[in-house]
């Protein structure tokens, strides 16, 4: 009998997914209410509502942005005695107006970070006290400035190597290994309602993840404040593999911080070197031939091969909905996204959820739908407890 119960529930629930599909009444944001914020990260044009397709996406698919450029060092704080908040006060506006959960990308990172920073005035390193003081007066100043308007912040961005040790950046050069736990104590100080985290790429190699770990379970020792890792999310076809993706979700939560997906997206055209995984900005390759294969579209086999990693992608991140609070696309549409330019420039990349003409794609639905199924599971599920505990008694 109980089984004939379930039977029912599942049909009627398979074919509340099917209609959803056809007619796409739902949104991401939506789709996901119970289980994590869904955000992308947003351009200038967008920021200042000139791009008129992007923006009614951006402000019905997602309650959560991030900044794709306008918060790094050299936007908004280019000179040592020069701070320029336009553009980031008309990114916090713009979700405010929203009630979007706005994040802050990101106070301390080695790259787009002007060469000033590192330099006294005649162009010479700076000693480690100086440069602490010039991190302690950035972070004051840009944290302080959006305090209590902005939710959290990625604090140190990339400190890592690919074999887990401490990137050699000019501010692990300069002010020692502990610059991480200083970054954290001056946003601390600076909001110290915000939630601050740590953020990387390809933390699913196990040698870069037990790097972060170790860095995580130090600054916790030390009584530093860490909310949340963010896991980029610049993800291949096929890497890194549904598992290790998984596993790593698994062993960041089990420190009892949050989890994110901060910057997901999902490169479908040809890597320029062997086992190519990951999001170093300073590598660079020089286009040739086979490099940029669908520059007249994408074939119908990789789009539905695109689809397909995008359900198994959030098939996981669902798994783990009690430990994921935010996933981020990076990027609207394909348009938009860093990577027609990175690793190779002049590329024609098709990484997200929305074409070059603003339209959903396939894996669009397809990630819409791993919401509703894991939702039909979840109560038919649910029914088939209580239905067997009425029955029982
Ligand atoms: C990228 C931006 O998308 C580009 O516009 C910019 O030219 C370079 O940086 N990891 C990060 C992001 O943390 O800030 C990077 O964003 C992509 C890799």
């Amino acid at each position: 009998m109980v089984v004939t119960v379930g039977t029912c529930l599942l049909v009627a629930f398979g074919s509340t997914a099917a209609e959803t599909n056809k007619s796409d009444p739902m949104t991401l944001k939506e789709a996901f209410k119970n289980d994590f914020l869904v955000g992308a990260a947003i351009n200038l044009d967008q920021i200042y509502g000139r791009d008129s397709k992007g923006v009614p996406i951006i402000e019905t698919q997602f309650n959560s942005i991030s900044p794709e450029n306008v918060l790094k060092w050299e936007v908004v704080h280019p000179k040592p005695d020069k701070f320029d908040f336009a553009a980031s006060d008309a990114y916090v506006n713009f979700g405010e107006r929203n009630h979007m959960a706005i994040i802050g990308h990101t106070l301390i990172w080695h790259s787009q970070t002007p060469a000033w920073v590192f330099e006294d005035v005649n162009g010479k390193p700076l000693d480690r006290q100086s440069l602490l003081n010039r991190m302690s007066n950035h972070i004051f100043t840009v944290v302080g400035r959006y305090k209590g308007r902005i939710k959290g912040w990625d604090v140190v961005n990339e400190a890592l190597a690919e074999d887990g040790t401490l990137r050699e950046s000019n501010w692990k050069k300069i002010i020692g290994d502990d610059f991480v736990e200083k970054a954290f104590e001056f946003a601390q100080a600076a909001d110290p309602n915000a939630e601050l985290y740590y953020n990387d790429f390809a933390l699913e190699n196990e040698a870069k993840r037990n790097g972060a770990i170790a860095l995580i379970k130090k600054l916790q020792k030390q009584g530093v404040k860490i909310t949340g890792v963010g896991l980029q999310g610049h993800y291949l076809l096929t890497e890194p593999g549904l598992k290790q993706v998984d596993e790593t979700i698994s062993t960041i939560a089990a420190l009892g911080v949050k989890v994110m997906i901060t910057e997901l997206d999902v490169n479908v055209l040809p890597s320029p070197a062997r086992a190519f995984l990951g999001a170093d900005v300073s590598q660079r390759y020089e286009a040739r031939a086979g490099l940029n294969p669908y520059t007249n579209g994408l074939p119908d086999s990789v789009q539905q091969q695109l689809a397909r990693r995008y359900a198994g992608l959030f098939s996981i991140f669902l798994k783990h909905r009690g430990d994921i609070s935010r996933v981020t696309f990076w990027g609207v549409s394909d348009g938009d996204s860093w990577l027609n330019d990175w690793p190779v420039r002049g590329r024609t990349s098709y990484p997200l959820l929305f074409d070059r003409n603003h339209a959903p794609k396939p894996a669009f639905h397809a990630v819409i739908e791993s919401a509703v199924d894991t939702q039909a599971s979840t109560s038919s599920g649910g029914e088939l407890v209580e239905k067997a505990g009425a029955h029982k008694n």
